[in-house]
């Protein structure tokens, strides 16, 4: 036993003296003993609520009071902690009714030496019940927190499957809307009510993109990714969708500062950060200010951000002056569907969004916020260094991209994004034949070789994948280019589309958006 095991003790018992010999032997026994003494009932019962007792002893007769009617004041309390009679009278029977009624053990005065023991061993056996408890309940924790866990894994692939769908229909309706916009004068009227299914549609466009990263549980390939242009573009994205009252300010570092992320990742997380920052104004006046600096972390404030190593690292930085948050909040917000909003304006993905994507990034997310004041989220990502000229591959501008009747093969077996695919590419001046089947994309290609500039293919195809179409483009004619297109880019695609010569890979959500300024880059049009 530990050298001086501290224990306090409640004795019921009407002898100070018999308390007193009792004590001194449990301090012989080597216990550091604290007790006191009580000999009625509402003493007791004072006692027990009072005190963090770790042993109760107590005599068996008493006068006017007997030990079990202590016992059972002892057990409605529902403490769990040795009881052990102590009495010159228990014969046999009386102890075989204590023990039924649920003491611990009982010890004769006349042979008190076994106190230390039995009170040893009790104690031993009490902490043996509390950790065994202990245990208990984190095992039930650790089961809800599993049975959540995976409803949300099952939530998110149903989610991701459906905003899969979701996602190439609303690439039809959002392509078709580009196209009939293309036919009209300005001043029709059906312009602005085109405009009106546009705005939804990319509002449905982000909200299943907030589904599908959130959905998607393999690792991003990741990039050098400069944060200038990713904060400047969000900076216009918002100015359009903000009202004039809310103020938006940038305070960028003049040095670029780089991270190893996803640019289109890192720009959601702005954008849902920053509509926080809006909604939080509820419709008054406000100001948001983006912020980026590089700052070395060193080891503690590491410590203080979870999942942070020291080093150099970009902080970001969203502020408003908006409604701020109580605690109470404030500890719930990363949670998947917590909303404070009513129903039907906020689905609560924003902020574990921004969570999972920080995660991805190795780095860590804090936040800052008073009620009625405002709030200030705090990003840190781990910097990296500059990346070598040749990959700073930027998008080109919003310059119209011109074809000069170069012939692309569009394979992709959804009928309807193949019919926008050819409307926008001959709108913009090249020659487009699609295919939904692979093996009529191939025999085009066969019959004709050298009438084929450029060959884009969905990856993800009943029957034949992408990569297998690709491969045999390739035999058939090395030098021409070939694109794929895929909702899911993930490294090992990558390398081994790039082994069958694929030069380029359009992310399949934003084909639309990408396909020409991409077309128009690998065909070298004059813009
Ligand atoms: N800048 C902020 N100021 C005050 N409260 C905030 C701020 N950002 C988030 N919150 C609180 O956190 C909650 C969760 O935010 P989150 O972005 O995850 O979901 P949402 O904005 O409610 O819905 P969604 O983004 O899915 O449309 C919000 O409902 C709000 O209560
Ligand atoms: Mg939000």
């Amino acid at each position: 036993m530990n050298a001086a095991q501290a224990i306090k003790v409640l004795a019921i018992e009407d002898s100070e003296n018999d308390v007193r010999l009792a004590m001194r032997l449990l301090r012989r026994a080597g216990f550091d003993v604290e007790w006191q003494r009580v000999d009625d009932l509402a003493a007791l019962q004072a006692a027990l609520v009072r005190g963090d007792w770790d042993a109760v002893i107590s005599d068996f007769s008493m006068p006017g009071f007997s030990g079990l009617e202590a016992l059972n004041a002892f057990q409605a309390t529902g403490l769990d902690i040795p009881f052990i009679f102590v009495s010159g009278t228990i014969g046999e029977e009386t102890a075989v009714v204590a023990m039924k009624a649920g003491a611990s053990d009982y010890v004769m005065k006349d042979n008190m030496s076994r106190l230390a023991p039995v009170l040893e061993r009790e104690l031993v056996q009490c902490a043996r019940r509390a950790a065994h408890r202990e245990a208990e309940a984190e095992l039930r924790r650790f089961e809800l927190q599993l049975s959540e866990a995976q409803k949300m894994e099952s939530l998110g692939t149903l989610a991701g499957g459906i905003a899969h769908d979701f996602n190439n229909i609303l690439g039809a309706i959002l392509g078709n809307v580009e196209l009939a916009r293309g036919e009209l004068e300005p001043a029709h009227p059906a312009v602005a009510m085109l405009g009106e299914i546009q705005k939804a549609g990319l509002r449905a466009r982000d909200l299943v993109r907030q589904i599908l990263t959130f959905s998607r549980r393999e690792r991003q390939a990741l990039h050098t990714v400069a944060l200038h242009p990713v904060i400047n573009e969000t900076h216009g994205l918002l100015r359009v969708t903000l009202p004039a009252a809310v103020e938006l300010e940038l305070r960028l570092v003049d040095k670029p500062v780089y991270v190893n992320g996803d640019a289109t990742q890192l720009q959601q997380v702005l954008m849902n950060l920053s509509t926080n920052a809006w909604h939080a104004m509820r419709g008054e006046a406000g100001r948001i200010v983006i912020g980026l600096e590089a700052v070395h972390v060193d080891a503690a404030t590491a410590r203080s951000l979870s999942g942070l190593a020291a080093g150099p690292h970009a902080h970001l930085w969203v502020s408003d002056t908006g409604s701020g948050m109580d605690d109470a909040t404030r500890k719930r917000i990363f949670e998947p569907f917590f909303t404070t909003k009513p129903t039907g304006q906020g689905t609560g993905l924003g902020l574990s969004v921004v969570h999972g994507i920080v995660v991805a990034h190795q780095g860590s997310i804090a936040v800052e916020s008073t009620p009625g004041r405002g709030s200030t989220f705090h990003l840190y990502l781990p910097a990296v260094s500059a990346p070598p000229a040749a990959a700073s591959v930027s998008t080109p501008a919003d310059e119209p991209v011109r074809g000069n009747g170069e012939h692309v093969i569009y394979l992709d077996d959804d009928e309807t994004v193949t019919l926008v695919v050819v409307g926008l590419l001959e709108r913009a001046g090249y020659r487009c034949s699609s295919f939904t089947e692979a093996a009529a994309a191939l025999a085009a290609v066969a019959s004709s070789p050298d009438a084929v500039d450029l060959f884009v293919t969905d990856y993800n195809m009943p029957g034949r994948s992408g990569l297998d179409v690709a491969q045999e483009v390739s035999s058939m004619r090395p030098t021409l280019p070939i694109v794929i297109s895929s909702g899911l880019l993930t490294d090992e695609l990558r390398a081994k589309a790039s082994r069958v010569g694929v030069c380029a890979f359009l992310e399949k959500e934003d084909t639309f958006r990408d396909l020409l300024p991409l077309v128009g880059r690998i065909l070298g049009a004059e813009t």
